[in-house]
């Protein structure tokens, strides 16, 4: 048995926190795939925001939870066509704080036009807008693609901000395969549980 994916431990930590009714945010919506998930997680009395810059993402993301709202299973879903830094723009006050989980998987949209990156200045504000607003013990995922191209800086700049991160705000941790400098891998941070 090998260990698990990147986006399956992303998946793991996201799911031994979040619970039904919670507020929850994809930060890159792409085809949908996280936010069903999250979706799913917090089912229909929680609220999920997904962000993405390209309109073919947001309609392949609803289409996505087309099932979900079928069966009356769909959270308060907010899908935001705008970049994810301006996230706390677009997250109500209320909600702000309150925040169990933020995914981000960075890169580009899988089957569209692999130029329209996600870049290292608007992953790192966005980042910061989430820490700020996750509850305490919130959790925020992020994948990275040090192997695609523009994705080697995007990559090593993220890293370099959560080993920059006081204490104070979050916990860090890093999952990684050690042989292989060129694969996917996965920054996790914990917001800290005294605020
Ligand atoms: C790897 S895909 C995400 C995959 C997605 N989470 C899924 O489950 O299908 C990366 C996505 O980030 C989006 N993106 C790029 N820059 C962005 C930005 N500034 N704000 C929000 N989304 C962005 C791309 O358009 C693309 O859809």
């Amino acid at each position: 048995m090998g260990f698990l994916s990147v986006l399956s431990m992303a998946h793991q930590m996201i799911r031994e926190r979040v619970h039904p009714g919670d507020i929850v945010i994809d930060a890159t919506a792409g085809n949908g795939v996280d936010t069903r998930f999250l979706a799913e997680l917090v089912g229909p009395r929680g609220v999920a925001y997904a962000f993405d810059i390209q309109e073919a993402a947001i309609t392949a993301t609803r289409k996505r939870l087309e099932p979900l709202e079928e069966q009356l299973l769909l959270p308060d879903l907010r899908l935001v066509y705008d970049s994810h830094e301006a996230m706390t723009r677009h997250v109500e006050a209320d909600h702000a704080g309150n925040v169990a989980a933020a995914m981000f998987n960075l890169g580009y949209l899988p089957g569209a036009d692999p130029s329209v990156i996600t870049k290292t200045d608007s992953s790192i504000a966005a980042l910061e807008a989430a820490v700020s607003l996750m509850k305490p013990g919130g959790i925020i995922t992020c994948v990275l693609y040090p192997g695609h191209p523009g994705g080697g800086d995007e990559a090593e700049a993220v890293l370099q901000w959560a080993q920059a991160l006081p204490s104070a705000e979050g916990q860090a941790v890093l999952y990684r395969m050690a042989q292989k400098p060129t694969a996917p891998f996965l920054v996790a941070i914990e917001r800290s549980r005294k605020q």
